[in-house]
């Protein structure tokens, strides 16, 4: 039977973006808010998290719930504990999460520290199991919940100069593969979107070379933008996904077809 209900309208949802102050995860903190969820987000920088709050609180429609920063590093176990009691005490639960905060240490193995594999893994990797574990026994008690992990292509296909990075977005896909079978029967789907190279101060400090030969590398001819990745993630939490779990989602401009 044909619905006329807008399966984009997140009215009364309550959603957790990890790293919002930039690039994808602002852009996911955006589109969710516009659309009427109300979107905490977190990240390291208290100053430029503010700002982001403000500004987009003042775009917000009358009626829209809008969004709050809160500074938290997601490599901190403690700290994503306290952010999620935080955000349930104040809105009673977190219907979404996307677990996108990350950074990059990029080396080649042989100049790669210690403090590099460890902090990408910290960041990457351990932050989006703090953040799930922290979520997901107020989406069991709701019998509701959707997660979405931000991993890469180079999670798939391992990339020169990555090793830590593509160990930790592989890491990721096994995380959120084992959550989809933990969970699905209690109507709480996990899946991954894996971009591809996405115009954003992270792949900004890439050498100029290298981003050309990128380019010439994807089928569509040139970057993702991060609406590419934030229209993936709306199909995915609304309704029309709700059937879709343990997926991979390549934004990727076909990049990498395996
Ligand atoms: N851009 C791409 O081409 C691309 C491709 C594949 C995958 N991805 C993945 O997509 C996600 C977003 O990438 P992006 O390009 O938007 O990155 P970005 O522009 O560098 O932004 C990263 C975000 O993560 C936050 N963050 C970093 N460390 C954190 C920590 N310890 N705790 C909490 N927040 C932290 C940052 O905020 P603070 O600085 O305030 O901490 C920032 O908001 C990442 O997981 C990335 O690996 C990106």
């Amino acid at each position: 039977m044909m619905t006329t209900a807008d399966p984009f309208n997140f009215t009364g949802k309550v959603a957790l973006v990890t790293g919002g102050t930039r690039g994808i995860g602002k852009e996911l903190t955006v589109a969710l808010a516009q659309r009427g969820a109300r979107v905490y987000f977190c990240g390291t920088n208290e100053a430029l998290g503010a700002d982001v709050a403000g500004e987009i609180n003042r775009t917000m429609a009358a009626g829209q719930a809008g969004v709050s920063f809160l500074k938290v590093d997601v490599s901190s176990f403690t700290a994503c504990n306290e952010m999620v009691a935080e955000i349930t005490a104040e809105s009673k639960q977190i219907d979404f999460l996307i677990n996108n905060a990350g950074i990059t240490r990029d080396n080649l193995l042989l100049r790669l520290k210690e403090s590099d594999w460890d902090e990408v893994m910290a960041v990457n990797l351990k932050g989006s199991f703090n953040c799930s574990k922290a979520v997901v026994r107020g989406m069991l008690k709701n019998r509701y919940g959707r997660i979405i992990f931000l991993s890469s292509v180079v999670g798939l296909m391992g990339n020169s100069g990555q090793v830590n990075y593509a160990a930790a977005k592989a890491g990721i896909i096994g995380m959120a593969r084992s959550l989809a079978r933990e969970l699905a029967s209690r109507n709480i789907n996990s899946n991954v979107i894996a971009p591809g190279y996405i115009e954003t101060e992270m792949t900004e400090a890439m050498d100029p070379k290298a981003q050309e030969k990128i380019q010439e590398s994807i089928p569509a001819g040139r970057l993702g933008k991060v609406g590419d990745i934030s229209n993936a993630a709306l199909f995915l939490l609304s309704p029309m996904a709700d059937y879709i779990t343990g997926q991979v989602i390549q934004v990727d401009g076909g990049l990498l077809m395996a």
